[in-house]
């Protein structure tokens, strides 16, 4: 077999054999099919797409391309989380010590950043020595002596994933069901959680713009997961508007805390509660939704919550006096509030224009490796739906390059559109997979 008569079958809509992603998946994850071909393949497969059946062989073979983890040695039962990407989306850094406070084990492998969506892996890494690279004994003796990790895929767990999470990152080729599907069910399978809650983004700033087609990419990630024996459920959830305000590295990991803190924005907080909810339910230590939002409320209120993140980040070589004052956390050398130009009712906040500004200003990647700065990013402080006098604070940015700041106060303006009549503020969620 050759890789390029595999790009060459995609490329020409044919239907790609079990042995012919296995071959390629292996061939990309030894090394032997280099970055230039692997690309071609991503984009031919963005373009004519995947049968369901490709897509969990795809799932499988990158799942199997390095250990799969056994976490019943661990502990009992393992909730996972994930979200398909988003714009100030840092859910994962709050929901997953506030569900380790009520109890249930929280084993979680994350990405870094892709394409305009924020990753947490480079929010986590604000923090300095924080280590997102713990290998396969060093997750599971930490799952098993404290409850709770938040980790990168180790070069054991899903490798195919890891290299092709990269090079899709910056080839234009992440918004593929097949891609996005196989990409997150491979690292849910290998890290091995029994229990998987899946937050699948769907609007302008997320990789699925429309309903129905984050409804398809829910239904397969939930199908594959039963197939593979593990319990999934698929929230859909808003991605027109920034969740939260901060988007950014530290400015987000800073926006958690507070979350932890028992503050942080009203939509932040309310997500965190149903996503915490829906986990302590599949993981049975909750018996309703209801009862669940208590247990996360009186986590937070105890402060049990914010004691696990500390301890998680003690755990994992981070300094703990960062998150004790987050003033200490990478901060921009110029922090500029721009003014409402007008007044009215805020139409709506486009949410992938301020992920792509973001990256412009250095939270994300150009290229594969590239480093991020942690200290940008912006604070968006109002919600679609709000009214707003002109001359109210409107966003806050986080540069430390003038240029460049220039460049993203105009971006984060055209992102904002108006009305002069009252607009329906936007919902969190659309809809649950079951
Ligand atoms: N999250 C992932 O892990 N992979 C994707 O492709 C998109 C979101």
């Amino acid at each position: 077999m050759r890789a390029v008569d595999i790009i060459i079958k995609k490329r020409d809509h044919g239907e790609l054999s079990r042995e012919e992603i296995d071959f390629f998946v292996q061939g990309f994850t030894k090394g032997n099919i280099p970055d230039y071909q692997v690309s071609s393949w991503a984009m031919a497969v963005l373009l004519n797409g995947m049968t369901d059946q490709e897509t969990t062989n795809l799932t499988l073979s990158m799942a199997h391309s390095g250990d799969i983890l056994d976490l019943s040695s661990a502990v009992d039962l393992v909730v996972d989380k994930h979200s398909t990407g988003g714009v100030g989306d840092k859910t994962t850094l709050a929901v997953a010590p506030m569900v380790r406070a009520c109890g249930l084990s929280v084993g979680k492998m994350s990405g870094r950043g892709l394409g305009f969506s924020g990753g947490t892996l480079d929010k986590m890494e604000s923090i300095p020595g924080y280590r997102v690279d713990l290998s396969e004994d060093e997750f599971l003796k930490q799952l098993k002596e404290l409850g709770l990790v938040l980790s990168g895929q180790s070069g054991d767990l899903a490798p195919a994933d890891g290299k092709l999470y990269a090079l899709r990152d910056v080839t234009g080729t992440v918004p593929s069901i097949p891609l996005i599907a196989s990409s997150v069910m491979s690292k849910k399978i290998a890290a091995g959680a029994q229990a998987i809650v899946l937050d699948v983004k769907t609007g302008v700033g997320a990789f699925m713009r429309n309903l129905k087609d984050a409804r398809y990419l829910a239904g397969l990630m939930v199908s594959i997961g039963e197939l593979s024996g593990r319990k999934v459920i698929a929230l859909i959830s808003d991605m027109n508007q920034p969740l939260g305000f901060a988007v950014g590295n530290a400015v987000e990991l800073r926006e958690a805390i507070e979350t932890l803190h028992g503050g942080g924005p009203a939509d932040f907080r309310e997500h965190c509660l149903v996503v915490s909810s829906h986990m302590l339910v599949l993981g049975k230590k909750a018996a309703s939704m209801e009862e669940g939002r208590k247990m996360v409320e009186a986590a937070v209120a105890k402060g049990t919550a914010y004691e696990y993140f500390r301890k998680m980040v003690i755990a994992q070589g981070g300094d703990v006096t960062y998150v004790d004052q987050p003033e200490k956390l990478p901060t921009a050398k110029y922090i500029e509030t721009v003014p409402a130009p007008r007044g009215g009712y805020l139409k709506g906040i486009h949410a992938q224009k301020i992920g792509n500004a973001a990256v412009e200003l250095g939270a994300g990647r150009a290229k594969k490796g590239d480093p991020v700065d942690h200290a940008v990013g912006f604070e968006v402080i109002h919600k679609v739906g709000e009214k707003l006098a002109e001359g109210e604070p409107l966003f806050v940015v986080h540069a430390n390059d003038p240029e460049k700041l220039a460049v993203a106060r105009e971006q984060l303006l055209a992102a904002h559109t108006w009305s002069d009549e009252p607009c329906d503020p936007l919902p969190l969620f659309y809809d649950v997979i079951e």
